[in-house]
C-alpha cells in the first residue's frame, strides 16, 4: 500500500485511460442519456450531443488533464502551481465539495444497485415471475434502514479500492472492469435489439426529428455531456497528476470522450428497443432502470440472465465512477490535512456515511424536509449538476486559457515538444479553451437563471 501520494501514479497510459473511462461511464450513461434522447427528438439530439462533446467537452477534458499533470498533487495544489496564485486553490476546493455532493446521492443509488443485483441473482426477475415493481421499488427506497445499510456496503467496497492506492486499487480494478462493461453492454444490446417489436425502439433512437429540437435540448445536451464525462469536478485534474509525463494527453482526451459516448449510445440500444418491444413509456427517468426494466425482464426470454447482467453492469459502472469521486476528495484531504491515504479515506467514508444516509432518508422519513420544493437528495443532484460542475468547468478553461497561456499549454500537450501534434490543432484547441468554452458556459448559465 502506498502511503505517500508522491508515489501514487498510474503505471501506464492504458491504466490512466481505463480509470478515466471508468469514471466517465456511470449512471449518467445507463439511464440519463437514453431518456434524454427520447425527450429531445431521438437522433437529432444524438447529433447535437456529439457536436457539443467534440467541440466543447473534449477540449475541457483536455484542459483538466493539462492542469493536473502540469500542476501535480491534489486539485488545489495543481491549480495553485499552474496559475501561480494562491487564490486559485479555491477552484480545487470547490471541486472537492462538488464531488462530495455528487457522492452523497451516488452512494444511495449505488446501494439500490447492490440490492437489485442481489434480487436478480436470487431469481426474482426471471421470465414469468409476478412482481409489482413500482411498489417493490417505492417500498424499498422509502424505508429507513435497508437502503442506508446498502449504501454503507457500497461505501465500504469503494473505500477498499481507494485504500489499496492508485496502482493496486484504482488502476487494477479499472483495467478489469472497463472491458467487462463494454462486453456486458454489447451482450445486453444484442438481446434487446433481437426482441420482436424492437424496431420501434431503434427508430426512436436513430430517426432524427429536428422539429422537437429546441434551445432546451441544447442545454440538456451540454449538461449531460458535462455529467457523463465527469467534467467540472476536478476528476481529470486528480487523474492527470497520476498520468505519465510521456502520455499524449490530446489522444487520451479523444479516446475517453469517444468511449464514453459509444457506451452511452450502446446503453440506448440496450434499453430502448426493450422498452418499446413491451410498450412502455420511454421518457421516464430513474424509474426506468429500477421499475420498468425489472418488469420487462419478467416478460422476456432469458430475462433472468439479462437482469443479472444488467444490474451487474450498472453496479460496475457505479463503482468505477464512485471511485473517481472518492479519489478527488481523498487526494485533497491527504494534501490539505497532511493525512495518510488510509486515514484520509476513512475520514471521507465517515462523512459520507452521514451525508449519504441523509440523502437516503430524504426519500422516506425526511421527505418533508425540502428546499425550494426539492428534498435533500434532489437538491444535492440539482446544485452539483447545474451550478457547481459548470462553474468548475468555467474555472478550468479560464485558468488554462487566461492564466497559463498558450505556450505552457502547448508545451504540456506535446510533452515538452516530444509529441508531434499539428500546430493548427493545438491552436484550435487553445482557441476553444480560451474563448468558445467560457462563452458557451456563461451563456448557458445565464439562460438557466432567466
Ligand atoms: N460520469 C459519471 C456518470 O456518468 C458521474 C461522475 C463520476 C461524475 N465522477 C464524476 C460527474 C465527477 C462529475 C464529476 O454517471
Amino acid at each position: 500500500m502506498t502511503e505517500k501520494r508522491h508515489n501514487d501514479a498510474f503505471s501506464s497510459n492504458f491504466g490512466m485511460i481505463a480509470a478515466a473511462i471508468g469514471s466517465a461511464i456511470g449512471l449518467g450513461n445507463l439511464w440519463r442519456f437514453p431518456y434524454l434522447v427520447g425527450q429531445n427528438g431521438g437522433a437529432a439530439f444524438i447529433i447535437v450531443y456529439l457536436i457539443i462533446t467534440l467541440i466543447i467537452s473534449t477540449p475541457i477534458l483536455l484542459a483538466e488533464s493539462v492542469i493536473g499533470r502540469r500542476g501535480g498533487g491534489s486539485p488545489a495544489e495543481a491549480y495553485i502551481n499552474v496559475s501561480g496564485r494562491k487564490a486559485w486553490g479555491g477552484a480545487g476546493i470547490m471541486g472537492m465539495i462538488t464531488c462530495f455532493m455528487i457522492m452523497s446521492f451516488y452512494v444511495v443509488v449505488g446501494g439500490w444497485t447492490i440490492k437489485y443485483l442481489i434480487l436478480s441473482v436470487a431469481g426474482q426477475f426471471h421470465r414469468g415471475a409476478i412482481i409489482d415493481s413500482p411498489t417493490m421499488f417505492e417500498g424499498f427506497m422509502t424505508s429507513t434502514t435497508a437502503p442506508i445499510i446498502y449504501s454503507w456496503l457500497f461505501i465500504a467496497l469503494t473505500i477498499v479500492i481507494i485504500i489499496l492506492g492508485v496502482q493496486k486499487g484504482i488502476e487494477k480494478t479499472s483495467k478489469l472492469m472497463m472491458p467487462m462493461l463494454f462486453v456486458l453492454i454489447i451482450l445486453i444490446g444484442i438481446r434487446s435489439v433481437t426482441l420482436p417489436g424492437a424496431k420501434a425502439g431503434i427508430d426512436y433512437l436513430f430517426k432524427p426529428d429536428f422539429s422537437s429540437l429546441n434551445f432546451e435540448s441544447l442545454l440538456a445536451a451540454l449538461g449531460q455531456s458535462f455529467f457523463s464525462l465527469s467534467l467540472g469536478a476536478c476528476m481529470l485534474i486528480t487523474y492527470g497528476a497520476y498520468t505519465p509525463k510521456s502520455s499524449n494527453l490530446t489522444k487520451n482526451a479523444a479516446i475517453i470522450s469517444v468511449s464514453d459516448t459509444f457506451f452511452a449510445v450502446m446503453a440506448g440500444c440496450a434499453i430502448m428497443p426493450a422498452v418499446f418491444a413491451f410498450g412502455v413509456n420511454p421518457t421516464q427517468g430513474a424509474g426506468l432502470v429500477f421499475v420498468t426494466l425489472p418488469q420487462i425482464f419478467t416478460q422476456m426470454p432469458l430475462g433472468g440472465v439479462c437482469s443479472v447482467l444488467f444490474f451487474f453492469t450498472l453496479f460496475l459502472a457505479a463503482v468505477s465512477s464512485a471511485v473517481s469521486l472518492f479519489e478527488v476528495i481523498t487526494s485533497s484531504i491527504m494534501s490539505l490535512g497532511k493525512k495518510s491515504r488510509s486515514s484520509a479515506a476513512l475520514i471521507v467514508a465517515l462523512v459520507l456515511v452521514m451525508t449519504g444516509s441523509l440523502c437516503s432518508l430524504s426519500q422516506g422519513v425526511l421527505r418533508g424536509v425540502t428546499i425550494h420544493g426539492m428534498n435533500i437528495f434532489d437538491q444535492f443532484d440539482y446544485v452539483s449538476a447545474n451550478f457547481l460542475m459548470t462553474t468548475g468547468g468555467l474555472l478550468t478553461v479560464l485558468c488554462v486559457g487566461w492564466r497559463m497561456g498558450k505556450e505552457q499549454f502547448v508545451d504540456e500537450i506535446t510533452s515538452g515538444g516530444t509529441i508531434n501534434l499539428p500546430p493548427a490543432l493545438a491552436s484550435v484547441l487553445f482557441f476553444i479553451i480560451k474563448y468558445v468554452a467560457p462563452i458557451v458556459i456563461v451563456a448557458t448559465a445565464i439562460s438557466i437563471i432567466f
